[in-house]
C-alpha cells in the first residue's frame, strides 16, 4: 500500500493524472490494450479535465478502454450520472473511439439484469485478461473515490453486494438518491493490477484512518477491504483527508516535498 498526501486536491488530482499517465505507458509496453474502471462523484472531476487538457497528447486514446466502476441508475443525461460528469470532463475533449467507451447500461427496467448485461460485455472483453483469480477481469487500473462512510464504487457498508464472489457487476442500493446503483463487486475491484483512490477533503478523515490503519473489515468500511490480490493499491489523499494518519503506525509520503512521486 502507497499513501500519498498532497497539500490539497489539485495536487493530488494532478498526481493522480501523472499516475495515469505512467502506467498507460508502462502497460501499453507491454500489452496492446490498456483496460480503466473510471470512478464517479464528484472528486476525480479534476483529474479527468487534467488528463483532458494538459496531457491530451500524452494518451493513446485508441488504445484505451474505459468501464464504469459504478453508476447512478439513471439516464445517462441526468446531471446524477457518473458517465455524464466524466463525458463533460473528459470525453468532451479527448477524441476516443466511441467502442472504447464503455458506460453501464441503465435504461433497463431491471437494474439486475443491466448488471450482467454489462458483465457479460465485460467478460466478451476481458475475461481471462491477465494475472490473478482466473474467473475474474484483471483491469489495469481501478480508479475510485471514498464516501464519508468509506463506501467505494457503489458498495456501501451492510450492503450483501460486499460478499458477492461470482458476479462481476450488481445492482445495489445507496442511502442516498439516486438509491439505485450499479456496481463492479470486491473481488472484481482486487484482482486489478493497480487500484487508486482519490480521497479529499476532512470528512473523509475518519474512514481514511479506518480503511488505512485499521483492519480489513469489509461490511464496517468496504474501503478497508480494498485489497489487491496481487496488484498495488495507492491513495493520493490532501492534508485534511489524512489528518488523522499522522498518527497511525502508517508510512506516509509527503511527495510536493520532494521531487518525482507517483
Ligand atoms: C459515486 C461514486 C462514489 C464516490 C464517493 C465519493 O457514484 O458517487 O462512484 O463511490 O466515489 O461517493 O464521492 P465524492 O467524490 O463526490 O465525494
Amino acid at each position: 500500500m502507497i499513501v500519498r498526501v498532497y497539500p490539497g486536491r489539485e495536487a493530488a488530482s494532478r498526481a493522480g493524472a501523472e499516475n495515469f499517465v505512467r502506467c498507460l505507458k508502462e502497460t501499453l509496453g507491454r500489452k496492446d490494450r490498456f483496460s480503466i474502471a473510471v470512478s464517479g462523484g464528484s472528486t476525480p472531476r479534476r483529474l479527468y479535465e487534467i488528463l483532458g487538457t494538459e496531457f491530451i497528447n500524452e494518451v493513446e486514446w485508441e488504445r484505451v478502454n474505459i468501464y464504469w466502476g459504478d453508476e447512478r441508475y439513471v439516464p445517462h443525461q441526468d446531471r446524477k450520472s457518473n458517465f455524464r460528469m466524466f463525458h463533460e470532463a473528459l470525453l468532451d475533449q479527448v477524441s476516443i473511439p466511441i467502442g472504447n467507451v464503455h458506460p453501464m447500461p441503465t435504461h433497463r427496467r431491471d437494474p439486475q439484469a443491466a448488471a450482467d448485461d454489462y458483465e457479460s460485455l465485460m467478460r466478451s472483453h476481458l475475461a481471462g485478461s491477465g494475472r490473478g483469480h482466473p474467473d475474474l477481469p484483471e483491469l489495469d487500473i481501478v480508479l475510485l473515490g471514498m464516501g464519508a462512510d468509506g463506501h467505494v464504487a457503489s458498495l456501501f457498508p451492510g450492503s450483501k453486494a460486499l460478499q458477492e464472489t461470482r458476479r462481476w457487476v450488481v445492482a445495489t442500493e445507496a442511502p442516498e438518491e439516486p438509491r439505485q446503483r450499479l456496481s463492479l463487486t470486491l473481488s472484481v475491484i482486487n484482482n486489478a493490477a493497480d487500484v487508486c483512490l482519490l480521497v479529499t477533503g476532512g470528512e473523509k478523515a475518519e474512514a481514511v484512518e479506518r480503511a488505512i490503519a485499521g483492519p480489513p473489515d469489509a461490511l464496517e468500511c468496504p474501503a478497508s477491504a480494498v485489497r489487491p490480490t496481487h496488484g498495488q493499491v495507492v491513495w493520493w489523499l490532501d492534508q485534511a483527508a489524512a489528518s488523522r494518519l499522522e498518527d497511525a503506525n502508517t508510512r506516509i509520503e509527503h511527495p510536493e516535498d520532494s521531487t518525482g512521486g507517483r
